[in-house]
């Protein structure tokens, strides 16, 4: 019989702690929702102690979810596991993580503990956690540079107060997959009591290994896999979620294992956390990126026209990929526009479908033929029509060569409706002025911009991104989608300024 692989996802913690990748907490249970969609095992949805803020998004994904098990991490503190109790105790499925250090480098110089302190906080605290929740995972932060004996015993300790999952984290990307795999073959020779419980591995992408790491862990009997979709997370990121899963899937005669994940939800997911953080899928990336399924060279074309096998390891539509090919046009109405919706995998409330087929409308009126990729860029921005108090009704832009740059913006706040022009060193500057003089807001930084195309084409869809740093120096980030460059960089500006407002509130 397959093997049955746990996915821990952890996008929401790990991932969401690396630069640019933070969410507020609608985003948070969008994407919570959405990896319920893919089929996770595991959420870890924060690390409730941080902040209240934290502590209120686990808490909330908790009663949101009810397919998978919603985890907080947790330090080996009695606060910490309060805390995270209480954020994941209304969880149909609650797990708390705790963790704590064991290589000599952080016992001594971090935690500044002796082994034995270790290994009796680790008793205390994983019989604490056990307590108030049947499921508790305990990671042995830096696994894969503590002494292999000493590691032993504190997984040990730690199944003998209750857990009943072991994570081994490499948590600065060190090993290698060969060291990885012997490390948890000498664990299950060595923790005892390890038969009964998950052997989990959390691998960071230091060295560019973390994928390979995790999947040797997999031959070598692990059965709970850590991750993140796209791979974000602290420095050079963490194992990929899509990597593994397709690995796993389409190598299955090797590594004879199967996971839970619906792999068409893949694309998706990856989509929307690029959207929703502004960090963009690198067209290379393996599995999501844009080339991952493109052949340019014209043997690769003739072989993939004969028989997709000769070039094509995996198909695009079982990772979810919309195809390409014209969809829908002018004169579809509401109806036919659900059903595409539906047959691409979306299910829209009444209201959130009334929203796409208004910006569908507008969409079609400007491009001829609208594709898949296109009705997929309006449902990932629907965001910006729901969440915003500020919502863009017009402008008017005046740019040149050795003329002034002026715009003119009319926005819409509640019932109110504001305008404002401004002078800019270009047209996106004095837009970005005007929008700025008309809502009061002095300290806004522009930290960066970025324009992509969703489709091909002169009628391209483009969408904007910009990462806006409010005074105190949080970054928030703003998309904006029009076939009009100007327009979609004046809506993902609205929408980044939305946010801000939104989180001083
Ligand atoms: O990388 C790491 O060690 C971690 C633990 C907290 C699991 O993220
Ligand atoms: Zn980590």
């Amino acid at each position: 019989m397959m093997k049955r692989i746990k996915i821990f996802d952890t996008t929401l913690r790990d991932g969401e702690q690396s630069p640019g990748c933070s969410m507020n907490l609608s985003e948070k249970i969008e994407m919570a929702r959405q990896l319920e969609k893919l089929g996770v095992d595991v959420i870890e949805a924060g690390f409730a102690i941080a902040s209240p803020m934290d502590h209120k998004s686990v808490k909330t994904i908790a009663a949101a979810v009810s397919a998978c098990t919603v985890a907080s991490l947790a330090r080996c503190t009695k606060g910490d596991i309060d805390a995270a109790w209480d954020a994941v105790k209304e969880a149909k499925h609650p797990r708390i993580h705790v963790f704590l250090a064991t290589s000599d480098i952080h016992m001594e110089y971090k935690l500044k503990m002796t082994r034995e302190q270790v290994l009796q906080r680790i008793s205390d605290m994983v019989a604490y956690a056990k307590g108030f929740c049947d499921d508790v995972e305990f990671s042995a932060e830096d696994a894969s540079r503590s002494d292999p004996a000493f590691l032993a015993q504190c997984y040990t300790n730690a199944v003998a107060a209750g857990a009943t999952t072991l994570n081994v984290p490499d948590t600065v990307g060190y090993s290698t997959p060969q060291e990885m795999a012997d490390l948890i073959a000498y664990l299950r020779a060595h923790v005892e009591g390890i038969e009964k419980t998950d052997i989990s591995v959390h691998c960071h992408n230091d060295l560019g290994m973390a994928v390979a790491n995790t999947l040797a862990c997999i031959r070598a009997g692990a059965t709970q896999v850590e991750c993140t979709v796209n791979g974000i997370g602290e420095r050079a990121g963490n194992a990929s979620l899509e990597e593994i899963v397709m690995a796993i899937h389409t190598r299955r005669d090797f590594y004879d294992a199967e996971t839970g994940i619906n792999t068409r939800q893949i694309y998706r997911s990856s989509k929307l956390l690029s959207n929703i953080t502004g960090v963009p899928i690198p067209p290379s990336k393996a599995v999501v990126g844009a080339n991952a399924f493109a052949h340019e060279s014209g043997i690769h074309q003739h072989g993939v026209i004969s028989n997709a096998q000769t070039y094509e390891i995996m198909n695009s539509t079982d990772v979810g990929i919309p195809q390409n090919t014209m969809v829908l046009g002018k004169h579809s109405g509401k109806h036919a526009l659900r059903e595409k919706l539906v047959s691409m995998g979306y299910e829209l409330s009444d209201e959130e479908l009334e929203s796409v087929f208004t910006r569908f409308k507008d969409l079609a009126d400007k491009k001829k033929n609208i594709t898949g990729s296109d009705i997929e860029a309006l449902v990932l921005h629907r965001r910006n029509a729901a969440v915003g108090a500020c919502e863009l009704m017009s402008h008017v832009v005046n740019t040149g060569h050795g003329v002034p740059n002026t715009s003119y913006i009319r926005l819409k706040r509640g019932e109110d409706v504001l305008e404002e022009v401004a002078i800019g060193t270009g047209p996106l500057d004095a837009s970005f002025q005007a929008i700025n003089r008309m809502l009061g807001l002095e300290d806004v930084r522009l930290d960066s911009f970025s324009l992509n195309a969703v489709t091909d084409g002169e009628d391209a869809v483009g969408e904007a991104v910009v990462k806006l740093e409010a005074k105190g120096g949080a970054v928030y980030t703003g998309t904006g989608l029009s076939t009009d460059i100007i327009e979609s960089s004046i809506r993902a500006y609205v929408n980044g300024i939305n946010k801000m407002m939104e989180a001083a509130d």
